[in-house]
């Protein structure tokens, strides 16, 4: 019996719980996988050893819990250790090992939606955002082998941070604004748009056919992306993230591919 848990706060509303019980249905393995809510880090301690005690097989770790856990694991793995975060720990033989599969999981999910993105590693491509999603997702592209990046943040400093070892560019948002045609691939990982009618940036300057892809998936249609259906870029939600983030802990659980067939749609369904 496989028994998973999924960390963080808030989690009540989390789709996790239905995106792993359809892959531990599909995959024909016996297990759980259930909320385990840390209402504050004066008692993260305590409950992570609940865990421990408990010998659960793995566990999802969300906000704001991804830097937290990582005192706790016996070893983490070279993309984890980059990017500085967690979200996935497996019980291997008597170790905690610590995974992060949003920036792999986010690239699987640009992959399956455009074909093309998989043939061509020199796409240009702009990242919107300089917070723990960039991140992951700058080191999920590198890790996949695209050589041509750049980085825009309100906060030009957190950029430069990231991109610290690495060939990529770093520019303002007012620069990017203003150069929207020159990439392939926009990517908006910032909190801006959430529950608000606001963008990162306005995409006037778009080139149709520009694939524009925005992290937030509450609402799946944010204004970022409306303005890009507009302007004739092809949309990549946000959701698909979080699906492909969790195929991928998943098969780390399980060492078995999972197929999310069918998933994509489900989940917006359950969105809306
Ligand atoms: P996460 O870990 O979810 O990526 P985060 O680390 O809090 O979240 O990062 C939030 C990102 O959204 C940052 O890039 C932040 O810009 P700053 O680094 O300048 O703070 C960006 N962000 C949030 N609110 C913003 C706003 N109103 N305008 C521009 N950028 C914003």
């Amino acid at each position: 019996h496989l028994t998973l848990k999924l960390i963080g706060y808030p989690i009540k509303h989390s789709l996790s719980p239905w995106i792993h019980h359809t892959f531990i249905e599909r995959s024909g393995i016996e297990g759980s996988y259930s909320l385990h809510e840390i209402p504050s880090e004066e008692v993260f301690e305590e409950e992570i050893n609940k865990l421990r005690e408990a010998k659960v097989n793995g566990f999802n770790i969300t906000v704001p819990y991804k830097q937290t856990i990582i005192p706790y694991l016996d070893r983490m793995d070279v993309t984890a250790e980059r990017v500085g975060a967690v979200n996935t720990v497996s019980l291997e033989g008597d170790k905690w090992v610590g995974y992060n599969t949003d920036g792999i999981g986010y690239v699987q999910a640009l992959r399956d939606k455009f074909p093309d993105m998989d043939r061509n590693i020199d796409v240009s491509i702009l990242i919107l955002g300089a917070g723990g999603a960039a991140r992951g997702i700058f080191h999920g592209l590198i890790q996949a082998g695209y050589n041509d990046l750049t980085l825009a943040n309100r906060t030009k400093t957190k950029c430069e941070d990231i991109v610290k070892g690495y060939q990529a560019s770093v520019i303002t948002l007012e620069e990017a604004e203003e150069n929207l045609a020159a990439y392939d691939v926009i990517i908006q990982t910032t909190s801006v748009g959430m529950n608000e009618a606001k963008q990162i940036v306005d995409l006037a300057n778009l080139r149709k056919d520009t694939i524009v892809s925005d992290i937030v998936y509450q609402p799946l249609d944010t204004p970022f992306l409306n303005q890009a259906k507009e302007k004739g870029g092809r949309t990549h939600y946000g959701h698909l993230m979080l699906l492909y983030q969790a195929q991928k802990a998943f098969e780390i659980w399980t060492g078995q591919p999972i197929d999310v067939t069918g998933m994509d749609e489900e989940m917006i369904a359950r969105i809306k």
